[in-house]
């Protein structure tokens, strides 16, 4: 590995990648922006190359390329402009990457996560939609590789920082009881089940403590979210669906637990802010600045604890229902709530549509292996075809 690390950012323009270029922009000694991926906000990804020079920018399509590309010419770069999933599979794989942040939303980060790994980096995941996807596959190929996978989400994040180093010979060897899985509420915490259906994009993206992209927002409303996150922590973690518990910590101080059979139970806390897993992961073993200002204790005063409400969160049970089935269920789950949730912020549906769509998705389609990356995205498309179908004549055919 060379002395600066070369860094490869999937999602630049989101709010993980942003966070993520902060860290970076901190210890130009250590790293460098290697390439810089957007969607559709181009003009925020030029500026990000004229701040970051960046070897390489991956845009959506060849237009969108050869425009950046004449643009950052005139500006005196020499970054090169690549386009579609070819282009951030070449950067995730390319040679001179160290490490790959994955931190673009949704199913659309699987197939550049996934070159990521097989090609043996360093993979910083955000992206938690690809491993529920493709969890026995994507774990397979970070054996198989040799790849060093870090979670970013700060749960997880937590939670490697809270299990011993050999947590990968199996939770009970090493005498783990519990893995205990924080969540905020979200902006919903305390409203009437009656009143969800009427609440808006804006009041769902509205979170209390932490600021993240839409998607993830809506996500944290429904506490979907959580139960994407379940499913990621028996991925992580090798831990069976009843080994991972949730618990409802308005402070999001406590970003996670875990709990030992000799009765320890060790958490690890901060201020939410993304930056700290970030620098955590990037450096890892290591530690590093991150930015984030210290924990003050005696400011937060208190941290509460409830149990989630299975009722008012119906995301969070139809999601432990599909990590317990397995298979194809968590790639249809994922694939249903991102149709749904795009749905709710177009406002086409209501709130608590969202839930309904899922289920119904669930209900149709008989659970079944998923041993190859064709079988993943078939399971994906056939779950937003019947969430579509439900769009278009308000039920699940
Ligand atoms: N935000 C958080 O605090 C947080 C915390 C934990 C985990 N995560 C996870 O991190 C991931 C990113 O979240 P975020 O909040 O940073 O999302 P975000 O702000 O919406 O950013 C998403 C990024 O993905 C890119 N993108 C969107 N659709 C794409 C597509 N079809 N192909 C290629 N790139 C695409 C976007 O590009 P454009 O901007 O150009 O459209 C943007 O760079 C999610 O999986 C989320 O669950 C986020």
């Amino acid at each position: 590995m060379s002395q600066v690390q070369q860094i490869t950012v999937l999602g630049a323009t989101g709010s993980i990648g942003l966070s993520t270029l902060d860290v970076i922009a901190r210890h130009p000694s250590r790293y460098r922006a290697f390439a810089l991926t957007a969607f559709s906000r181009v003009a925020e990804l030029e500026t990000l190359c004229v701040s970051h020079r960046p070897r390489f920018a991956v845009v959506a399509d060849a237009k969108a390329a050869s425009d950046l590309q004449a643009r950052l010419q005139q500006a005196g770069l020499d970054t090169r402009v690549l386009f579609g999933e070819a282009g951030l599979c070449e950067v995730s794989a390319h040679a001179e990457v160290d490490a790959v942040m994955a931190a673009i939303v949704g199913a659309a980060g699987l197939k550049p996560t996934l070159a990521a790994v097989e090609a043996g980096k360093k993979v910083l995941l955000a992206n938690k939609e690809a491993l529920v996807m493709s969890g026995a596959l994507f774990m397979r190929a970070v054996r198989e590789s040799g790849a060093v996978l870090l979670p970013i989400d700060s749960e997880h994040n937590a939670i490697f920082q809270c299990l011993p180093h050999d947590y990968a010979r199996g939770l009970q060897p090493v005498g783990v009881r519990r893995i205990l899985l924080t969540a905020s509420g979200g902006p919903f915490r305390e409203a009437s089940p009656d009143t969800l259906h009427a609440v808006t994009p804006e009041q769902a993206c509205a979170h209390p403590n932490w600021s993240m992209g839409r998607k993830i927002s809506v996500d944290s409303a429904s506490m979907m979210n959580k139960g994407l996150e379940l499913i990621e922590a028996c991925w992580l973690f090798d831990a069976r669906p009843e080994q991972v518990e949730v618990l409802i910590h308005p402070q999001s101080v406590i970003h996670s637990l875990v709990d030992y059979v000799d009765g320890s139970v060790l958490a690890q806390l901060g201020n939410p802010d993304m930056r700290t897993p970030i620098a955590h992961a990037l450096a890892w073993p290591q530690r590093i600045d991150s930015g984030v200002a210290p924990l003050d204790l005696l400011a937060v005063a208190r941290l509460d604890f409830q149990a989630p409400d299975d009722i008012r969160f119906p995301c969070l049970r139809l999601a432990r229902d599909a990590a317990e089935a397995g298979g194809s269920a968590p790639a249809m789950l994922n694939a249903a709530n991102e149709v749904a949730v795009a749905a709710f912020l177009e406002r086409r549906i209501r709130f608590t549509d969202i839930a309904r769509i899922i289920g119904g998705v669930l209900e149709a389609e008989p659970v079944v292996a998923v041993d190859c990356l064709n079988a993943v995205l078939e399971a994906d498309r056939r779950a937003r075809e019947l969430a579509g179908q439900w769009l278009n004549r308000g039920e699940v055919a």
